[in-house]
């Protein structure tokens, strides 16, 4: 695939709600043709409408990703009423449907009789692995996880996960293509729940919570925590190398980093108390009232909005950053 996919190959997405339209416009500045189908043909129109509209805007704030213009990367996406014809002369499909396992296992049953022994196909599953739907499938050995983050557009992270029957090569091209449209994947293994993301995020998710229900900061200071703390070292460098760097003087590095802080380390985590179960609703409560006092129902939108445009502005510096 890494040959016929050289911006002249179709990638296929199913599925054409929010993730759906970003892989559209990620492919699509790659200079990928894209069709995308979804079961609601209206979906496919107004899927359309929005990324032509994303795409004209992005180029307006100089956003817009690869080196097409907004109009022809427009005119690289087309859509499909017909699974069968959205499929045809694909090499790679992206399965974009809701977070439901039943309906995944019918759409990669739907998909099956037309895989062909050059074609991939991932699914954006946030936590489903493939083996819990795939496992049936005669081409079940071309399947995996291609998880992307959102805003996709804008965090360029995929976790690539290759289920237990999946070809190296599967996996390898996925990995190939992604680099290619400008996303930035990384490669587990095998399936584990949450993948690395999810895990990473729900162990910090879960300190938070505790910290929060035992009264140690209030859930404002909990956020400027990350944001103002950890959040704009982990925008460029991430943890492991953290240690790496916060190692003293020149001729010491990460194993003196761990020598060092090993046992303080130690100390502070074995503080730590079991995960809590979010869904204990007080507590919820008391942290909405908190969260609610800055960003109030009615202005959640907006503040999305405000949010990917932040996210877009640090894509922008990271990559004038990296050009010098
Ligand atoms: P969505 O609800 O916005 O879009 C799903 C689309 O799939 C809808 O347009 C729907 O009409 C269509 N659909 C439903 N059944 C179908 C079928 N049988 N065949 C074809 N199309 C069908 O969902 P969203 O947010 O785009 O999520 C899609 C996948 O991406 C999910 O697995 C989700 O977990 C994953 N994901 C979502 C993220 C997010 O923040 N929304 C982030 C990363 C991954």
């Amino acid at each position: 695939m890494s040959s016929d996919l050289t911006g002249k190959e179709q990638i296929a997405i199913i599925g054409s709600g929010l993730i759906g339209q970003s892989w559209a416009m990620i492919f699509a500045g790659g200079g990928y043709r894209v069709t995308i189908y979804d079961i609601l043909p209206e979906q496919v129109s107004k899927a359309l409408e929005t990324v032509k509209s994303n795409l004209t805007k992005y180029e307006t704030q100089g956003c817009l990703r690869g080196s097409l213009s907004a109009q022809q990367q427009i005119g690289l996406i087309s859509g499909s009423s017909s699974l069968e014809q959205c499929l045809q002369a694909a090499s790679y499909v992206q399965e974009c449907v809701p977070e439901l396992v039943d309906l995944k296992r019918k759409v990669f049953q739907q998909i099956d009789p037309f895989i062909t022994e050059h074609m991939v196909v991932a699914t954006s599953s946030s936590c489903i692995g493939v083996s819990q739907f795939a496992g049936d499938l005669k081409n079940r050995h071309r399947t995996l996880v291609a998880h992307p983050v959102n805003p996709p557009y804008f965090i360029p992270l995929v976790e690539i996960v290759p289920g237990p029957w999946t070809l190296p090569e599967v996996t390898a091209k996925t990995r190939t293509l992604l680099e290619a449209v400008g996303q930035s994947p990384v490669t587990l293994s095998r399936e584990v729940p949450g993948f690395a993301l999810n895990r990473i995020q729900y162990s910090i998710i879960n300190e938070c919570w505790n910290m929060y229900k035992d009264g140690l900061l209030s859930a404002k200071d909990i956020d400027k925590v990350m944001v103002d703390g950890l959040g704009p070292r982990y925008a460029f460098i991430g943890p492991l190398e953290t240690m790496h760097l916060n190692a003293d003087g020149n001729t010491v590095n990460l194993v003196d980093y761990c020598q060092r802080y090993a046992q303080g380390a130690y100390n502070v985590t074995s503080t730590f108390i079991p995960p809590p179960i979010l869904y204990d609703v007080p507590t919820a409560e008391d942290i909405l009232k908190e969260v609610q006092e800055t960003i109030p129902l009615e202005k959640i939108t907006e503040r999305r909005v405000w949010r990917d445009e932040r996210l877009a502005a640090l894509a922008a510096l990271k990559k004038q950053l990296k050009e010098k």
